[in-house]
């Protein structure tokens, strides 16, 4: 392992009716509250009601921002700090996925700095303070309820761009599996694509002797991989809905990557792929993600034969290192082709046009990836290969 600190802030309120929280943690933040969420699933599921009745009675005063988009925009970020701004608010309380969630963190720092939030994103410079932020998770996926994440998409540019801070972890999150009942099928399976790509990023490491790491990523591997194909079938299964709801957290809390450095070179190519094609980022990673696999096969077959046995339940007699490793990666495929996921960019009708352009903004910050650097040629030729 490598040396580590781990550091991790959030309050996670997880469970069936844990909404009444709101009424013990938002006061201990303030009275003025900024209420961000999305396009109006949580006004048609009842949740928006539930929420404003809780704040109610508690007396906050709340200000709304709705309308963020899936794939956040800093368009939208830039309302949020002018409002913290001007009305002095306290706490911003995000309620939705983590498009929702990511925009708020951003707004929570936009509103403690005197320049536009993007410097974060572009490496101009790091959050030094922030607003409180509590969030009301209704969709599991990216993990954002208990990390320092955020990915924001500058319109104008055409980038979008990761960044986080010490200053961006939600003070508490609140999960209800209930919450997220009413999440479509195709997101609900964005949702579970994202949190295996999240522990599959962590799996390709380099670092030695992480024996627990593995495990650990390879339960959630398997745990979802139970899951997914009755929670299809059954969206409003309560059982089905908390466990996936406590992958989504668990995959990506920096509990995995303790004394290891994880790869991430799939979510950059992911990222570069929505900012052009807006396209929902669990749909581009289950494109994306087994080419980026077998572009990297090479690195060390056995990690990838590893994850062949112990999670596709692969039989090796008989077979090279190379063959099991690739009928892994092949059964990673099916299994996402099978709950309905797409396997090609020609699925988002996606064609070569751009994939010059998209491996520019790959490139933005240069070669990347801890498993193994990645030049533009190698970029250029997983865009080919998921055509
Ligand atoms: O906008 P509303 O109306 O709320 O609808 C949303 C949206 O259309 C809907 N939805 C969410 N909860 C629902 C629901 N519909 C019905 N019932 C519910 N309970 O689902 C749609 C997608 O929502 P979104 O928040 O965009 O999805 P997700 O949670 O997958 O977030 C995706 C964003 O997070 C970034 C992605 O790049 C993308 O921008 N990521 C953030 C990360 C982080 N902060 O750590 C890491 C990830 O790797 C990822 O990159
Ligand atoms: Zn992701």
């Amino acid at each position: 392992m490598r040396s580590f600190q781990f550091y991790n802030p959030t309050r996670l309120i997880f469970g069936k009716g844990q909404l009444e929280a709101l009424k013990t943690e938002v006061p201990k933040y303030g009275k003025r509250v900024l209420l961000v969420y999305g396009g109006g699933s949580i006004k048609r599921s009842g949740l928006y009601d539930q929420v404003i009745g809780l704040l109610k009675e508690i007396g906050a005063e709340v200000t709304e921002l709705a309308g963020v988009e899936p794939n956040p925009r800093l368009s939208t970020v830039h309302k949020g700090v002018d409002i913290c701004k001007t009305q002095n608010i306290e706490l911003i309380l995000a309620v939705g996925g983590g498009s929702v969630l990511d925009c708020a963190k951003a707004i929570a720092v936009g509103a403690k700095y005197d320049g536009d939030m993007w410097d974060f994103a572009q490496r101009k410079a790091v959050a030094q303070d922030a607003l409180p932020l509590g969030t009301v998770l209704t969709m599991a996926a990216t993990g954002s309820e208990m990390n320092s994440g955020s990915v924001i998409t500058n319109q104008d540019t055409q980038e979008k761009l990761g960044w986080g801070s010490a200053y961006s972890f939600p003070a508490f999150s609140i999960l209800d599996p209930v919450n997220t009942y009413t999440v479509p099928l195709d997101q609900t399976v964005y949702g579970m694509v994202d949190m295996m790509s999240h522990v599959l990023e962590h799996y390709f490491h380099l670092d030695e002797n992480t024996p627990v790491q593995l495990g650990f990523c390879e339960t959630i591997l398997r745990t979802v991989m139970d899951a997914a194909p009755r929670l299809v079938e059954d969206l409003e299964n309560y059982e089905l809905r908390e466990t996936i709801l406590y992958c989504g957290t668990m995959a990506l809390n920096g509990v995995l990557n303790m004394g290891l450095a994880g790869d991430w070179a799939t979510h950059n190519i992911e990222h570069a792929v929505s900012a052009v094609y807006d396209i929902p980022h669990g749909g581009g990673l289950a494109i994306l993600f087994p080419n980026w696999m077998k572009h990297n096969l090479d690195v060390n077959v056995d990690r990838f034969k590893r994850l062949a046995i112990n999670v596709f339940e692969v039989n090796p007699e008989g077979k090279s290192d190379q063959q099991v490793a690739e009928e892994g990666i092949e059964a990673l495929r099916k299994f996402w082709t099978s709950i309905g996921a797409p396997s090609r960019l020609a699925d988002y009708d996606i064609d070569d046009s751009q994939i010059d352009v998209m491996a520019d903004k790959a490139m933005l910050f240069g070669p990347f990836g801890n498993f193994k650097k990645l030049q533009r040629e190698d970029v250029v030729s997983i865009y080919k290969a998921s055509l």
